[in-house]
């Protein structure tokens, strides 16, 4: 099935509700690849019938040329989701299907988890995704959703949502899907020539880097030799590259034991902003 309209949405997920399966979710904004696949093979295994919304979201772009340039296909799209998961309950609105009345966010206490990283370099953004995902959620009434961990931020403040919006979903966090070079899958790989992609490497290097040192040398140290990197490297340019406590998502200088640390990175190539992060101690 796929379906531009809500309410064909529900009557369909109301008749498979009724004979006793469960739903998941994968919200995506399309230009699907590998990683998607692979966060619908995840939903597969947990629930017997999975919808997967593609929609993107005018309010978590805080940029209108970013907006504007995100990839859109949604025949390809289809096709690729027909192929790959022809099961696959497909919710494509427009627009005014998600902000009937006006198209901006709503404000979420999402306290620190967006105070750093791509809450503090994409204003509103985490309001944004709040906002399409409160509404998602109130359409499909999913049993689980699936987000995946390379926008690790957007996947702690998802499960912050759904306590502030006291929705009863289990959010599942699935491993980012790489490409063979250790690149994450993303949608804006898309706007990336070979040549680019391959440059785009450096980002996958730094974090394995960060990884190595972890153990024997200090935040700081590991800091300034992945800024190192990217001096280096003419066509890169970094945004930020930071080491934080995984429960609170807060940059620090110092490790503690028993504390989990991940380091999250943002760098652009070719003028493309490509995001990434890492588990570094366990
Ligand atoms: O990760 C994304 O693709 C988007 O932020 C999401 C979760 C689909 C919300 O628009």
């Amino acid at each position: 099935m796929v379906t531009k309209s809500k309410s064909a949405l529900k009557k369909q997920l109301d008749l498979y509700k009724n004979e006793g399966n469960t739903i998941g979710l994968v919200p995506t904004m399309g230009a699907l690849h590998q990683g998607h696949i692979s966060l619908i093979n995840h939903a597969y295994s947990y629930c017997d019938k999975v919808v997967v919304s593609i929609f993107v979201n005018p309010t978590q772009f805080n940029n209108i040329a970013d907006l504007e340039k995100y990839p859109r296909d949604l025949s390809n799209d289809t096709q690729f989701l027909k192929e790959h998961n022809p099961e696959t309950i497909v919710f494509c609105p427009e627009v005014n299907e998600i902000y009937t009345d006006k198209v901006e966010s709503e404000s979420f206490d999402f306290g620190n988890l967006v105070r750093h990283m791509e809450g503090e370099f994409r204003a509103g953004h985490f309001d944004g995704v709040g906002s399409v995902l409160k509404r998602l959620f109130e359409i499909v009434k999913p049993h689980k959703a699936f987000f995946g961990e390379k926008d690790f931020q957007q996947l702690m403040v998802v499960k912050r949502l759904v306590e502030l919006t006291q929705q009863d979903i289990d959010i599942i966090g699935c491993p980012t899907s790489r490409n063979e070079f250790g690149l994450a899958q993303s949608s804006r790989n898309f706007r990336l020539n070979k040549a680019q992609l391959k440059q785009a490497e450096l980002i996958y290097k730094a974090l394995t880097t960060a990884k190595v040192m972890f153990l024997e040398h200090s935040i700081p140290h590991i800091i300034s030799t992945v800024e190192h990197m990217f001096k280096e490297d003419s066509n890169f340019d970094l945004e930020y590259f930071s080491i934080v406590k995984e429960k609170d998502l807060i940059p620090t200088t110092q490790k503690q034991s028993k504390e989990k640390y991940r380091a999250f990175i943002a760098a652009s190539v070719a003028e493309v902003r490509l995001i990434d992060n890492m588990a570094l101690n366990y």
